[in-house]
Formats: C-alpha cells, sequence, structure tokens
C-alpha cells in the first residue's frame, strides 16, 4: 500500500482515494468500504449470489456450522457511536453466522477520547486487539480517517462505514441493491422511486451513486422543497446519464415505478441546529397511504431503510403483499454483510454453490 500523508489524501477526489481502500493490487475490489462508488456490476453480481448461497447453507444445520467455521479465529469490533438498531444487529449477527467473535462499543464516551485520546490512536488501540472494524459516526470524515489510520499502522485491518454523518451508508445500499433483484429479478430498466428526506438521508445518497451499475435506470426524486437531493448527486448522474425527475408528490408517481423507497424526514438534524421536535410536521405529500399500493405495479416492491415514523401507513405492517419487503430488506442487510465480510476475508470460495 502506497503511503500518503492525510492532508494529501483529503485533496483527493473520491475516485482517486480509491486505490487506497482497495485490497493490494485489486483494481475493483474493496478492502475498506467507505463509499458506494467502490462497487462495480460484478462486485454487485457477486456479492448477491454469494449472499444467498450463505442464506441457503444457513437452513441446515451443517451449513450454519460450516459458515461457523469460516473465520473462528477473528474477532470483529462494531462501533457504534450513533444511534442504530438495525446496522448494529445485521452486522454483530452476520459476523456471528461467520463464526467471528465481536466486541461492541456503541458510546465513544466510555473510551478514553473522555480523556482527550485522538480518534487516530483510540482506532489504533482497538485495531491492536481485532480483525476488522465497523464504524458509524455522526461525523462524515471518521470512518474515513480509521480506514487512513488503519493503512498507515502495521496491522491493516478493514474498516466498513456503518453510517457516516449525512454522506454516505455503502453497506445500506448493498441490502437495498441485493432486495431490489430479489424483488424485481433484474435492475435494469427499473424506474426507482426515492422519498422523503432526500438531503440528509445517506442511503439514497448511497443508493443513488450504485445506480451507475445499471443500464437505463430512471430515478424519481419526491422530496420537500427543502430537503431535496444533494447537486453532487445530480451532477454525478449527470455525468453518468442516469435519467432523473424531481418532484414533491408521492401520489402521481405511484402507479409508474417498479420501485419505491420511501425515508423518514431526518428531524434530529433539525434539532441540534435549535428547531423543536413539533416543527417536523408530517406532510401528506410524502406519506404512503394505504390505498396507494393497489395502484403499484403488479411486480414492484416498497422499500423502506427503517427507521420509520409515519411516511407508511402502519396498516401495512400486516399485509400479506409480496410488494410490501421493507421487513425482509433488513433481514437482506444480514445475508449481504456476511457475504462482504466473507468476500474481504478470502473464504467466499468455501461456501458451497
Ligand atoms: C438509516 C441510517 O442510519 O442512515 N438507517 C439504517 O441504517 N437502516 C436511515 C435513517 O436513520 O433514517
Amino acid at each position: 500500500m502506497k503511503r500518503i500523508s492525510w492532508e494529501a489524501y483529503l485533496g483527493l477526489q473520491v475516485g482517486e482515494r480509491i486505490p487506497y481502500l482497495n485490497k493490494d493490487g485489486a483494481e475493483n475490489e474493496p478492502f475498506h468500504v467507505l463509499y458506494a462508488q467502490q462497487f462495480d456490476r460484478k462486485m454487485l453480481d457477486e456479492l448477491c449470489a454469494l449472499a444467498d448461497r450463505i442464506r441457503k447453507a444457513h437452513k441446515a444445520p451443517e451449513g450454519a456450522a460450516l459458515l461457523r467455521s469460516l473465520l473462528p479465529n477473528k474477532t470483529a469490533l462494531n462501533i457504534f457511536a450513533q444511534p442504530s438498531t438495525r446496522t448494529f444487529m445485521s452486522f454483530h449477527l452476520a459476523e456471528q453466522k461467520l463464526g467471528m467473535q465481536t466486541s461492541d462499543i456503541r458510546d465513544l464516551s466510555t473510551s478514553s477520547q473522555a480523556k482527550g485520546e485522538t480518534l487516530q490512536n483510540s482506532i489504533r488501540t482497538f485495531s491492536s486487539y481485532v480483525d476488522l472494524i465497523v464504524m458509524r459516526h455522526p461525523d462524515q470524515g471518521a470512518a474515513e480517517l480509521a480506514a487512513y489510520e488503519m493503512n498507515m499502522a502495521d496491522r491493516r485491518l478493514p474498516v466498513l462505514n456503518g453510517g457516516s454523518g449525512q454522506d454516505q451508508h455503502p453497506t445500506q445500499a448493498l441490502l437495498d441493491i441485493y432486495t431490489l433483484q430479489r424483488s424485481l429479478d433484474e435492475i435494469d430498466g427499473k424506474k426507482i422511486a426515492m422519498v422523503g428526506d432526500l438531503m440528509r438521508g445517506r442511503t439514497v445518497r448511497s443508493l443513488s451513486y450504485l445506480m451507475k451499475n445499471y443500464r437505463d435506470v430512471e430515478i424519481y426524486y419526491v422530496a420537500p422543497e427543502r430537503l431535496r437531493i444533494g447537486d453532487d448527486i445530480k451532477a454525478f448522474l449527470k455525468k453518468q446519464h442516469i435519467r432523473y425527475t424531481e418532484s414533491d408528490n408521492i401520489e402521481a408517481i405511484v402507479p409508474i415505478v417498479d420501485a419505491i423507497y420511501m425515508t423518514r424526514i431526518q428531524w434530529e438534524w433539525d434539532k441540534a441546529a435549535g428547531a423543536k421536535a413539533g416543527d417536523a410536521k408530517y406532510d401528506p405529500r410524502f406519506v404512503f397511504r394505504k390505498e396507494y399500493l393497489q395502484r403499484m405495479k403488479r411486480k414492484s416492491c416498497l422499500m423502506h431503510p427503517l427507521p420509520k415514523i409515519n411516511e407508511i401507513d402502519p396498516e401495512l405492517d400486516y399485509l400479506e403483499d409480496p410488494r410490501v419487503v421493507y421487513w425482509r430488506q433488513e433481514r437482506n442487510g444480514m445475508w449481504i454483510r456476511a457475504a462482504l465480510i466473507a468476500r474481504i476475508f478470502g473464504v467466499d470460495g468455501q461456501i458451497p454453490a
């Protein structure tokens, strides 16, 4: 791994950073996972197929035992310095299904950071004891700094970004792709709507980046005026020749699209900026009502990264309709994360086809 100063590294565009994040000498093989842009079509297809193999193997006791025999001498550290339910649970269980030992930190104020230790030094210390770091942090650059620190350290171990500020959530995007593929059979040529807080939702950002890997996809962004998708994403889509439209009413797009990806309004950022929680009222134009489901295509899906608040009619939670996939989507997260970890540690070849 080529060395570079932190300042010089920060001066690089995302595309130029990727060689520092990949496995040595491999062009499209992530080692650290920080950005959705690191994944190409081949890798996405292979990870989805591997996730299928893992879930199939896990159905039988012998298969589950085989999975647990893959990484018994490895330990994963899950640092979640920001609230998390699904990402934490699914990483934790994915690691255990591969036989890894797990260690969790859910509050950095209980570590020596509280004594003034730098994040770099804390990460370096953690890395003395473990073989994989998964990190969620409110600051955009924290997982990046951890990966950089690992590249400079003698024990170079992978860092997976479990959500960084308002920027990216690459492993969520992997499970979203896996879910789209399982629900629609293919993603090429599909129309995908993303609804809600598109400005601060990191999941829609990462998923938008992954769309570069699919042919003739069309994105429909539906958001309140003040929460529209970032200009950087729009510039990226234009450069990649991906068609997108922006609007402010979900109703019109319901019958047209193949997938609707709902998101919640992230009021906590308003609260941090001084607004009261009561300011975050739900606008009916961004709520998925029960009757919309009947207007969706017969083969389509309603997704949500979760947590949801009141942007989906709760009656849909209990409906047995194959289009309502958000609960299955979260379980998909465990299998695709197991696939990613198996791939990074090079044990995927031992998982039966
Ligand atoms: C999302 C996140 O944390 O970015 N949740 C998740 O990981 N599934 C979405 C959110 O918080 O709204």
